[in-house]
Order: C-alpha cells, then structure tokens, then sequence
C-alpha cells in the first residue's frame, strides 16, 4: 500500500519566490524517490485560508460526533480535517511572518481539536503513530527569529495535545552573516528521509 502524506502550504508567494513552497515540494520529491507509490492530500492555506473558530464551532467539536446535528456537521466540515486521520505524515511549509506562523496557519490550527477526530469526550489524544514535518523560512538570522521559543514550542505543544510527540523542524535562515541556506534545509530533510523507517 502507498503512503499518504496531508502537505499545508501557507506563503503568499507563489513556487518560483517562495522558500517553503519549493521546500515542501522537494521533501514530496524525495520522499517519493525513497518510498514510491504516493498520495498527498493538499491545502494551500494562502489562497483558502479557513473560518475563525466560533462559539458554535466549539460547541459542535465538543461533543460526540453522534449527537451532533446536521448544522452541527456541517460547521465541522470547513475546513475539511479528514486528512488529519487518513495521512500519517502531516508536512507544515510555514512562511515565517511577524516572527511566528502566518495567522491562516494559527487558525487552521485551533481547527483540529474534535471530539472523535483527534481527541476523546475526556480531551485525551486518540492519534497514534503520525509525523510531523514543518518546513520554514525566514529573513533574519536564528539568533533573531529564535524558533524554540516562537511557533516552535506552540506547535509541539498543540500536536502533543492530540498525540503527536514526532516533530521535527526544518528551518532556513535568510540573513546576512548567519545563515541557513535552502540548500542546507534540503541535506536536513535528505537524511531525515533516508532514516525515515515506516
Ligand atoms: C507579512 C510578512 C511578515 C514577515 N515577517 C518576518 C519576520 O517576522 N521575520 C523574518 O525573519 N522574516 C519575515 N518575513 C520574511 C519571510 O519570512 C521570508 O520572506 C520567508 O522566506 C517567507 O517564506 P516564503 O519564502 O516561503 O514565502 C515576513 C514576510 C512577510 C510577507
């Protein structure tokens, strides 16, 4: 059987300008290369950037999926998180702005804790055995942008929150001196791929 990866684009920029969006498309590449048969479930968040969560939203994430209403359903349906149980490695190229993740990604984000998705009626995880894999660029150095303590930790955090402690981060750092070529992020994922045991 194939793999299935659910790969979220977020830059404004289109391929030929855009770090993350050429990154994301080269761990597509590789990985293909290292596994084969291949399907992705693709969201470009740029150009379908979700709904902010409403009370009503949280009203019909909270509760079991089969005491929710049709309205409910249908609140739950945009934006669509199917793939979030269908793929098991989740691919994030976050474009780095106003030193943290574009805000569509934010509010995609608050999208993914549901009852009977990714958590139980008592908040506990119910996802096992997924991958993450953010991929991100910035203009400054890693000095200066400090992911650990940017979008780092809150997405470790929140994928901890739905049982996905497997996180790991490829960043590329644009700035005069110090920096993290696109060149360097793509070695990174080169040998993560090639260790990568599924
Ligand atoms: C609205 C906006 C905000 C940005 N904020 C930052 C920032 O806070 N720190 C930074 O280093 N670069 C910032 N940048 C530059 C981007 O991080 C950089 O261009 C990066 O390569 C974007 O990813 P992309 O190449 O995939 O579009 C910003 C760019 C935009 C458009």
């Amino acid at each position: 059987m194939g793999h299935k990866i659910f790969q979220i684009d977020t830059s404004i920029k289109d391929t030929q300008d855009s770090y993350t969006r050429q990154t994301g498309q080269y761990f597509i590449r590789k990985f293909q290369e290292r596994f084969g048969q291949l399907e992705v479930s693709y969201l470009d968040l740029a150009k379908n950037p979700p709904s902010y969560i409403t009370a009503e939203w949280y009203n019909a994430a909270m509760i079991p999926p089969r005491e929710r209403s049709v309205k409910q359903n249908q609140i739950l349906l945009h934006p669509n998180m199917q793939a979030l149980r269908d793929c098991d490695l989740w691919l994030f190229d976050l474009a780095g702005y106003m030193y943290d993740a574009p805000a569509s990604f934010k509010s995609w984000l608050e999208h993914i804790v549901q009852v009977g998705l990714t958590i139980d009626v008592n908040e506990q995880p119910i996802l096992k055995n997924k991958r993450v894999v953010v991929i991100s660029s910035w203009n400054e150095s890693e000095d200066e942008i400090m992911p650990a303590l940017g979008f780092e930790a809150s997405i470790r955090k929140s994928m901890k929150h739905i049982g996905v402690s497997d996180v790991s981060f490829f960043n590329i750092f644009n700035a005069d001196g110090i920096a993290v070529t696109k060149d360097d992020a793509e070695r990174a994922i080169n040998k993560y791929i090639c260790d990568l045991q599924l």
